[in-house]
């Protein structure tokens, strides 16, 4: 039987910590006395091993490489569910039963609806912008046109605003796109599903009729519910501490778009692709540019590669190197990326590098290789990253709200100057 305590010895005192126990995964010591009782506080730069919350949404073991979705394993969940379902799941704890379901559905299509005036601020971005920056603007800007969705307190008002904003960040994500590629934007088309509806949104060529092809649609809706929640990642973290001041949600979820934005992140899937050319243009040497990633000296890392949790293969990697395989194989692509990101998985994780460092593909190792496949251009692979996180990020944001954890606010070390006095600019 593990202690449900542990003791600080300091400055010739003992302290006692309890432990806060898990249903699996981490234990953690509950150090809320410690400042009051020793007068010190902690220092863990990027909260490697600081549990900031306590949830029931995702599990994840970055040792053995398992991830669930409460408490449902994520192969299981990407064999057998579907995007809205998954969905449905992180924000209310159960599968739906099939009325739940489809009210849920219904809901999600009553709402839909972006007031045109958003596509005014979509017409003043230059087509260069990048999509991530344009998404974040109009998610924050979903606030002026759906007030009573901002100050939301009991958990019939949540569910409203969750279900909104599920079903105007789609929109935003396919009107994102079309801005990219300086096409007129459309209202979709409610007697598709959401991933129908996005999918059409997104690539319906305004002079042709459009073809649903179900191979793009069942490799999308895959993506979106492997990309659905990761506990707490550097963007769900920040949706949680911009919303512990109770701020919107519309607002908490621009703040993750833009965290999601950084290449360390969920920027990592564009930057692998632009990796992955960039070996292919110098000719392909896979060992040269491994080499680089090794050197010090050298600012080359290997996108899509290494996981602050994951010191195992991520289970989200491996379902999307098959289905890569599968979807390039079934739309008759030959894609020389896939064939570079294998040798590259190859060599890598041969290298002692590597392995003493424990550094395996991640999710943005292989994604964009289905993305491109799927004729989505790389500068909106990340906004895919988002629409699939959307759940996630609003899944942490409810849970957050409806248990009542403070607002975020932590302390530091100071090491600047001692007090001094102000000096005159001519005495200085
Ligand atoms: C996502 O948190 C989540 O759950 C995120 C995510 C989600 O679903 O939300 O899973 C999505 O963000 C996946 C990660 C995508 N990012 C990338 O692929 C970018 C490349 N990866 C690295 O930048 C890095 O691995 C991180 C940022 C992912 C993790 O960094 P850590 O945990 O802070 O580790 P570190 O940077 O301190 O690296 C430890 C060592 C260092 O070497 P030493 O100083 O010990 O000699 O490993 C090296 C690093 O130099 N290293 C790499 C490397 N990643 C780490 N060396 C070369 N190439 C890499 N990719």
């Amino acid at each position: 039987m593990s202690d449900n305590k542990v003791i600080l010895n300091y400055d010739g005192k003992s302290f006692e910590y309890p432990i806060v126990d898990s249903t699996i995964g981490d234990r953690g010591i509950d150090i809320s006395k410690l400042r009051d009782q020793t007068g010190l506080i902690t220092l863990d730069l990027g909260y490697k091993n600081t549990g900031a919350t306590i949830s029931e949404i995702t599990y994840l073991d970055g040792d053995k490489g398992e991830l669930f979705y409460r408490g449902y394993p994520i192969e299981q969940i990407a064999e057998k569910s579907n995007f809205t379902e998954v969905m449905y799941l992180l924000l209310h704890g159960e599968l739906p039963k099939a009325e739940q379901f489809s009210s849920f559905e219904n809901n999600i299509k009553k709402y839909n609806f972006v007031a045109d005036e958003l596509k005014k601020l979509i017409d003043v971005f230059p087509r260069s912008a990048h999509p991530m920056g344009v998404l974040s603007s109009l998610t924050s800007a979903l606030t002026a046109f759906n007030p009573k969705a901002v100050d939301v307190k009991s958990k019939e008002e949540l569910d409203y605003a969750s279900e909104l904003m599920i079903a105007k960040f789609s929109h935003l994500c396919a009107w994102t796109y079309r801005k990219t590629q300086g096409l007129p934007i459309n209202h979709g088309d409610n007697s598709l599903n959401y991933v129908e509806n996005f999918y059409k949104m997104a690539f319906r060529l305004p002079n042709e009729e459009f073809e649903l092809d179900p191979v793009v649609v069942a490799a999308l809706d895959k993506l979106l519910i492997l990309h659905a929640d990761h506990e707490q990642n550097c963007s769900t973290s920040t949706v949680r501490m911009v919303g512990s001041a109770h701020t919107g949600l519309f607002a908490s979820i621009s703040s993750g778009v833009s965290a999601l934005w950084g290449p360390l992140h969920g920027g990592a899937n564009q930057a692998v692709i632009e990796m992955l050319e960039l070996i292919e243009k110098d000719g392909g040497d896979v060992n040269k540019w491994v080499a680089k990633a090794k050197d010090k000296n050298d600012g080359f890392r290997l996108m899509g590669f290494g996981h602050r949790v994951y010191k195992n293969f991520d289970p989200r990697a491996k379902i999307i190197k098959k289905a890569a395989d599968d979807i390039l194989g079934k739309l008759g692509i030959q894609d020389k990326a896939l064939d570079i990101a294998m040798q590259l998985e190859k060599v890598a994780l041969e290298d002692e590098y590597f392995i003493e460092r424990k550094l395996y593909p991640n999710v943005d190792f292989y994604s964009g290789i289905i993305y491109r496949a799927l004729g989505i251009p790389t500068e909106m692979f990340t906004v895919m990253f988002a629409l699939g996180r959307l759940p996630g990020w609003i899944a942490q944001w409810r849970e957050m709200r409806l248990k009542g954890d403070p607002i975020g606010r932590p302390r530091q070390i100071y090491q600047g100057s001692q007090l001094r006095d102000y000096v005159d600019i001519a005495n200085r």
